[in-house]
């Protein structure tokens, strides 16, 4: 019997119309254009403004947009996975509120939790169900609000962080194409470094917690930079081998928007060209579980059918892990 593959056949992403400059945060907090360019490669991210609208409402435009692309019926959709850190609620799960908005009333859904690395988590979830032959469409979306967990009093992380929702079509292969490997790594002793301190069952949210701002993001970013440099890199470099991948034969690393240095250092230890990094970070900042399918968003008209592409992705938990996809179109 043919080996079936998980195959992206659609991409697409919304992103909020304002645009939250590096100037703008200048009189707001104590930092600059010049400090804030250098240290991350970032200009501008986009926020989400309006009463009342969540996550959701990023993610369920790119899931319409994705079915219309694909000239599929969103009735047609069996699951619907969502990567994010910044759900609608508690409970229910984002995904299905998605599937409401988006007409996906066939479909079963859930989200999944893995900080930046949880669209790379998602999607390697996701390929299983197609792998496994029961299910023929697959949505992975990776969306997040995160300006509704940033402190614009703090200049450390409210500098790194935007807005944005992007999702994905998996659908069966049997040519070789799709998700080819992938690594996927956790390890809980970094949530130290990097975490929401209340809001969840540990540290539920109350008048204190408020006062102190704890349900903020919070990060100690040099530790944070430290093991994401080495982690990233460790596992890009890692699929390559095991796959006799040679940089030559890489046609794109599409990375987690984090911080441009991190980006660099990742690039570097695969010896793949600045030419062949889709980078973005410089527009939106770091969307959390929307800058991978926010990439190949931006990049799928220069995509070919064969191309060998590394996603890699680093977050909080600690969680990262690398993929490698034969493109399908
Ligand atoms: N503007 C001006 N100065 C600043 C700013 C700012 N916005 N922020 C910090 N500084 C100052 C600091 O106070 C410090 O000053 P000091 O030397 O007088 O004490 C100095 O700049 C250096 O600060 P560092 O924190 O050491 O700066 P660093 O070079 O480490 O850059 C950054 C900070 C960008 C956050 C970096 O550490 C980083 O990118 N970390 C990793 C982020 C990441 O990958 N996160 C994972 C994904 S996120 C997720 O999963 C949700």
């Amino acid at each position: 019997m043919t080996k079936i593959a998980a195959a992206i056949t659609s991409v697409e992403a919304w992103v909020p119309e304002f645009k939250l400059t590096n100037k703008m945060l200048e009189s707001m907090v104590d930092t600059n254009d010049e400090w804030i360019q250098s240290r991350t490669g970032i200009k501008e991210r986009r926020i989400l403004k309006g009463e009342g609208l969540g996550t959701s409402d990023m993610a369920a435009p790119a899931v319409i947009n994705l079915c219309k692309k694909r000239g599929i019926d969103p009735m047609e959709i069996d699951l619907l996975i969502c990567a994010t850190t910044t759900p609608d609620y508690v409970f229910p799960a984002t995904a299905n509120i998605i599937c409401e908005k988006a007409g996906a009333k066939n479909a079963f859904g859930y989200d999944l939790q893995a900080a930046c690395s949880g669209f790379l988590f998602a999607l390697v979830t996701g390929s299983k169900f197609i792998e496994c032959g029961q299910y023929k469409k697959v949505v992975v979306v990776g969306a997040d609000k995160m300006s509704s967990i940033t402190d614009y009093t703090d200049r450390s992380t409210c500098i790194l962080f935007g807005d944005a929702g992007g999702a994905v079509l998996l659908e069966p292969n049997t040519d070789g194409f799709g998700i080819r490997d992938s690594i996927l790594r956790s390890d809980g002793s970094g949530r130290v470094y990097l975490h929401q301190k209340a809001g969840g069952s540990v540290n539920p949210p109350s008048h204190k917690t408020i006062d102190e701002k704890q349900h903020f993001v919070f990060q100690d970013g040099q530790p944070v930079f430290k093991f994401a440099v080495t982690k990233m890199a460790d596992v890009s470099a890692e699929i390559m081998e095991r796959n006799n991948l040679k940089s030559e034969d890489v046609a794109w690393l599409v990375p987690h928007q984090a911080n441009k240095r991190i980006i660099d250092a990742t690039a570097k230890r695969m010896g793949v060209g600045e030419d062949k990094v889709m980078l973005n970070i410089q527009k939106y900042g770091n969307t959390t579980n929307a800058t991978i399918p926010l990439c190949l968003w931006e990049w799928e008209k220069k995509l070919h059918k064969g191309d060998n592409i590394i996603l890699a992705a680093f977050g909080g938990g600690f969680t990262w892990g690398s993929v490698w996809i034969k493109w399908a179109y």
